[in-house]
């Protein structure tokens, strides 16, 4: 039996010491190392300002607020994501309208919001995700953008240190929103930031997650505006910073990882993810899609490997949308998409000998469904693939990990 987990997380001494700093320094919300950690994650995303946040959903509040969303302001996003990419225009007090998915990319495609831009006239702007760690189709949407005058907030919480032709995202559109929540490319606990050129998105934000404070020389009881608390901890960022510097080679180790994978099951009738040119992905997930998805996951499962669907129903068709009249469309590739996407282990720490259990068992999965379809073929029943394993052992099929990948 092999035990090959979907999410490892690992903390060095470190970030240990880093932490036990900050705790010694008497800081433990906002402070300092805050600031540090911001300066360095711009530095890093190559844009001029950033601002730490609890999480990612506030960060995307937050970015919101601060482009401007006014009431009722129709924002164009993808139906395939975590939830909280759509909830958070909601909770700026926006309208999500669900474009549907490239269904290579699995990310919002331009065509499909050329169509929803027909069709309306109150779109304001554009909410991209890029989903897995592959950035979304950004030159083609920044046009789109550009022509109908629209924001767009880069939903970059599953994509740290992604880029298309070299540039990071964060840096593509008005503004970027990251997440570090443990099971993303790098961690802080719970925690966000928002990355921007814009020096007033980041004044706007900086001050709608500290209850609109501004530092305007009049005490720091001046509140500009309506605000919230969503600030980032010091401890956070004193954790956020050793991973940050961690980074490059945690994504190094994904990527080779995602190599292995698209060289060792390209003879196997699974569909690996498609790369297009120019975009740099991180392999937040490593994702296939096959017809018998569940099948292949409950085979897996028996053999202790972790596997995750990101995501099982679209947003549109989650019962926290059905009220919302722009949730009723079909969106048939986000909805295929949801039938048969697979995520395996790609984390940083998966050793060469689980990687091989991970293919070995997804080859002797369809070897198992070969042979059925001959033992159908020889007594002349119909071959069905979606039951090749019904004999196999049942299995919870969550990933025995305490953390679910958002
Ligand atoms: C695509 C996407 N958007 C937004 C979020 C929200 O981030 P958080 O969980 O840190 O609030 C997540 C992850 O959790 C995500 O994967």
């Amino acid at each position: 039996m092999t035990d090959v987990s979907l999410v490892d997380i690992e903390l060095s001494q470190r970030a240990r010491d880093r932490v036990d700093a900050v705790l010694e320094s008497g800081y433990l919300a906002d402070g300092p190392e805050v600031r540090r950690f911001e300066e360095a994650f711009a530095d890093y995303c190559g844009v001029t300002h950033a601002v730490g946040t609890s999480n990612g959903t506030t960060a995307l509040v937050a970015a919101l607020e601060a482009l401007g969303l006014g009431d009722g302001d129709a924002v164009i996003t993808s139906p395939f994501s975590f939830v909280a990419s759509a909830n958070a225009i909601r909770h700026a007090g926006g309208t999500p309208v669900f474009a549907d998915i490239d269904p290579e990319t699995y990310a919002l495609d331009p065509e499909s919001v050329e169509s929803v831009l027909d069709r309306r006239s109150d779109v304001v702007g554009l909410l991209p995700v890029h989903l897995y760690g592959l950035p979304a189709a950004m030159p083609t949407l920044l046009d789109i953008a550009d022509r109908e005058n629209l924001f767009v907030l880069e939903d970059a919480c599953q994509s740290h240190g992604a880029s298309v032709n070299g540039t990071r995202v964060g840096a593509l559109g008005d503004a970027g929103c990251f997440s570090f929540y443990p099971t993303k490319n790098m961690t802080t606990g719970e925690g966000g930031m928002i990355t921007t050129d814009d020096e007033g998105i980041a004044e706007r934000a900086a001050a709608y997650i500290n209850h609109g404070r501004r530092a305007d020389g009049n005490g720091s009881y001046s509140h500009a505006e309506l605000g919230h608390n969503h600030r980032m901890t010091s401890v956070a960022a004193a954790i956020g910073r050793v991973q940050l510097e961690r980074l490059p080679e945690f994504t190094a180790a994904r990527r080779a990882n995602a190599q292995w994978y698209d060289d060792h099951l390209n003879e196997l009738p699974v569909e690996t993810p498609t790369v297009p040119r120019g975009r740099r992905h991180v392999y937040h997930q490593y994702t296939i899609r096959v017809d018998d998805r569940d099948a292949l996951r409950e085979t897996l499962s028996a053999r202790e490997i972790g596997t995750g669907i990101y995501y099982p129903t679209p947003i549109h068709r989650q019962p926290a949308y059905e009220s919302l009249s722009t949730a009723v469309a079909d969106r048939p590739h986000a909805e295929r998409a949801a039938a048969s996407v697979l995520s395996l282990p790609v984390h940083p720490n998966l050793t060469p000998p689980e990687r091989e259990a991970v293919v070995a068992a997804i080859a002797a999965h369809y070897d198992s469904a070969a042979d059925h379809g001959r033992e159908d073929h020889d007594t002349g029943h119909e071959q069905n693939p979606g039951n090749a394993h019904a004999h196999a052992h049942a299995h919870d099929s969550k990933p025995d990990h305490e953390y679910d990948s958002p």
